[in-house]
């Protein structure tokens, strides 16, 4: 079912919640499903850093939304696991986060 959020609630560098989305703008707008893939964190409060990456609010795995693969592993305590960081980048390239279209339409972003 789509989503439907005023775009000015998405100002660029800030991600929000769109139903089972992650809704965010690093310049273009995109939407992947907001459950990280580590300990299932809730995406849509995380952050977008300097490389236009969507990051885990509790761990700070990065995500690349253009493929929904996790770039960098968990931080932290889970940084220090060894093959960790590796096995989450290998599972996130065979069980992507979803990618949902995002459409303009006037002052709304449609989500589906
Ligand atoms: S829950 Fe996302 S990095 Fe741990």
């Amino acid at each position: 079912m789509s989503q439907t959020v005023p775009a000015a609630d998405v100002p660029e560098g800030t991600v929000t919640g769109a139903g089972s989305y992650a809704l965010g703008n690093n310049g273009e707008y995109f939407a992947v499903g907001r459950k990280c893939r580590h300990l299932r964190a809730d995406l849509a409060g995380g952050s977008i850093d300097a490389d236009g990456c969507l990051v885990c609010p509790w761990h700070g795995a990065k995500y690349d939304v253009r493929s929904g693969r996790m770039v960098r592993g968990p931080q932290g305590v889970f940084a220090k696991i060894p093959g960790l960081g590796t096995a989450f980048k290998a599972l996130t390239s065979v069980l992507p986060l979803a990618r949902g279209t995002v459409t303009q339409q006037g002052d709304n972003l449609v989500v589906d």
